[in-house]
């Protein structure tokens, strides 16, 4: 097990950052910077609540070695942080498997107490079998129901990196919501599929990451011990409840500090902060979103 684990976290290392910027340093003065190799943008931090905005906590756990991020105190692992709107987490596949019984693993992920929601320009949901029903549900900011349904007859028909509806289908997500359920079932409990395909499975996920292959179908549960029944998927942040058009920036509550701008979120959610003209130098990329007092 711990080879495809490594091979996962080799994968998300790969994958190009979600933005240049990424990399700088930008916790704040006297606060921990990074969890293991994981650059911690302010206002993300942990330790002292100094280092941190309400709501941005997250949690450094040294147990295991590089150590592991959390959002909160939860059981998200965050991958990565961009100080331009977006963090990478893991996030769960949901199974749907039939030999003698039936293996069925459903999932639900919930931002309602976090100020994120999920990632409509980087995130697909996916679906990947020969005999699948499968829907993502969303609601929390916006409620909709979409998915992929899925019949196909033998292996012949599928092809590598096409995921147009042959054993591998994805779909587009709306804006704003902040949790959602996989429901997962089959026309045919895989009755007629059952040699090659004894499998659904159905995810969120960076759409930059997954990329099928025919293998992914074929085998019993083997897709999901491979990622260890996880993979990447993005999610979109922001100051909200404000814009840069009515954030007050007498605000003692306002994010940004002397040296950036405000900018709104291109998601819609609220407000970020960006490094001003003149003041990118590793050194001053420290001060980004700290107010002068700090
Ligand atoms: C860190 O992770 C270990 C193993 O997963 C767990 O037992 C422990 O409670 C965690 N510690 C904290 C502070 O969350
Ligand atoms: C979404 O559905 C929930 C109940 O499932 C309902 O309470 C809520 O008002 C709905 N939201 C919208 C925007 O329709
Ligand atoms: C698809 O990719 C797998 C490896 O991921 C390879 O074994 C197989 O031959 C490929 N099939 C086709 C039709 O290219
Ligand atoms: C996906 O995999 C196929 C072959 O399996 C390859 O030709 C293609 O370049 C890959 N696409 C990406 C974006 O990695
Ligand atoms: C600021 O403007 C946004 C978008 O128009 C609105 O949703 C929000 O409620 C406003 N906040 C305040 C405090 O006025
Ligand atoms: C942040 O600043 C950089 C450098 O000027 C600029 O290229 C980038 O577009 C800005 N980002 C946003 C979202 O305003």
């Amino acid at each position: 097990m711990a080879l495809p684990f490594l091979l996962l976290q080799l994968l998300i290392l790969l994958l190009p950052p979600l933005a240049a910027s990424s990399t700088a340093s930008f916790a704040k003065p006297g606060c921990e910077d990074k969890c293991g190799n994981i650059p911690i943008p302010y206002p993300f931090g942990f330790g002292d609540p100094k280092c941190y905005r309400n709501g941005y906590m997250v949690t450094c756990n040294h147990t295991s070695n590089p150590p592991k991020l959390y959002l909160s105190d939860s059981n998200v692992e965050v991958v990565e942080i961009s100080s331009l709107g977006q963090l990478r987490t893991k996030s769960l596949v949901s199974y749907d498997c039939y030999d003698q019984t039936n293996d069925h693993g459903s999932i639900s992920f919930n931002l309602e107490d976090f100020p994120y929601t999920f990632s409509d320009t980087r995130n697909k949901f996916t679906a990947i079998g020969c005999d699948t029903i499968s829907n993502l549900i969303g609601f929390q900011g916006r409620n909709f129901t979409s998915g992929c349904n899925m019949l196909c007859i033998d292996t012949q028909s599928l092809v590598n990196g096409s995921c147009s509806g042959i054993g591998c289908c994805q779909t587009s997500i709306p804006k704003g919501f902040k949790h959602f359920i996989v429901d997962l079932g089959s026309f045919y409990r895989h009755n007629f599929v059952m040699d090659f395909n004894p499998c659904s499975y159905a995810f969120l996920v960076d759409s930059d990451w997954f990329n099928f292959s025919v293998h992914d179908i074929v085998g019993y549960m083997d897709f999901f011990n491979r990622n260890e029944g996880m993979v990447p998927i993005v999610l979109d942040w922001a100051i909200e409840g404000y814009t840069c058009g009515n954030a007050s920036t007498s605000d003692l509550n306002y994010a940004c500090g002397k040296n950036s701008e405000c900018f709104n979120s291109p998601n819609g959610l609220g407000y970020l902060c960006n490094c001003s003209q003149g003041f990118r130098s590793p050194q001053r990329t420290r001060m980004l979103g700290i107010k002068d007092e700090e």
